[in-house]
């Protein structure tokens, strides 16, 4: 289980390694056209194809926080103007390129349609993190594409220590990093996390105190809520590993959430 290893080992910052993302004009860096497989329109069966403008990702972080960002264990959190917060390592900016996008090549509204959380035509700008899917095959999903960026923030393993969990339960592991992937971009846990959604995690999911409920309601919030704006949880993962890991979080949120 590398994969959940990677994911637990990055983390966020609430510090003085924080920046608002300032107007395009200003960072005097140049503008590159990219082509992309748009993953929030993509889907298994049908790709989607999209150019935009935008600036190269390790350029505008040399200039938001220094060569600093670059230590190993760092992270980048993104703030959307929504409340959505991605976490990503900085080491992905180092292996794979991106660009913070402001706008389509073809001239077309900057934005996109998000079936999978029920919302079509949502606005992308100012910011919108791309990566180069086309060149660099990797990851087709849309978690680290985070769109409507205002803020920027360093983030070290530190920082993480309170929600933390034993470092000898591999499958608490597992939880925690499945739950900060997939559940704190939207929700805050011990005041970590986005503001898509008020209320503390661990509250929220005490409220489904039944395993079985609070598992329907990951892999499908809709089934279970029609018009929900909960995302079921990563629908390009296959479906026993989707299993799998809404196991683990439940697994983390009710050791955490006692
Ligand atoms: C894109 C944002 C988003 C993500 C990601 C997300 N949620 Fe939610 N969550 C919401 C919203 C919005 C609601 C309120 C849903 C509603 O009332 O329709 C919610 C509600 C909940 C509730 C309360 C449900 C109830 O009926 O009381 C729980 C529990 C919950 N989420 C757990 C999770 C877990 C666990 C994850 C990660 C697997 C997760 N959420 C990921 C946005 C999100």
């Amino acid at each position: 289980m590398t994969r959940a290893l990677w994911l637990a080992s990055p983390l966020l910052a609430l510090s003085a390694h924080a920046a608002e993302l300032p107007p395009a004009g200003q960072w005097g860096l140049p503008e590159e056209t990219v082509e992309v497989i748009e993953p929030h329109e993509s889907s298994p069966e049908r790709e989607v194809r999209i150019r935009y403008r935008g600036f190269a990702a390790a350029a505008v972080l040399d200039r938001l926080f220094g060569p600093g960002w670059k230590t190993p264990d760092t992270a980048l959190a993104f703030f959307g103007r929504d409340g959505y917060r991605s976490v990503i390592p900085a080491r992905r900016f180092q292996e794979n390129k991106a660009w913070f996008a402001v706008s389509r090549d073809d001239g077309a509204a900057f934005a996109v349609d998000n079936p999978r959380q029920n919302q079509q035509n949502v606005p992308l700008g100012p910011y919108y993190l791309i990566w180069n899917n086309l060149a660099q095959p990797g990851p087709k999903s849309e978690y680290d594409w985070a769109y409507q960026v205002v803020r920027a923030e360093l983030a070290t393993p530190a920082d993480y220590a309170s929600i933390r969990p034993p470092s000898n339960s591999r499958e608490l592991t597992e939880g925690f990093g499945y739950t900060e992937k997939y559940c704190l971009t939207c929700h805050k846990l011990g005041g970590i996390g986005g503001e898509k959604f008020a209320g503390d995690l661990g509250a929220l999911a005490r409220g489904l105190n039944n395993d079985a409920d609070l598992k329907s309601w990951i892999l499908a919030p809709s089934k279970v809520r029609n018009g929900t704006t909960m995302p079921p949880l990563d629908t390009l993962a296959a479906e026993n590993e989707r299993g799998v890991i809404a196991d683990r979080i439940i697994g983390y949120l009710r050791f955490i959430g006692r």
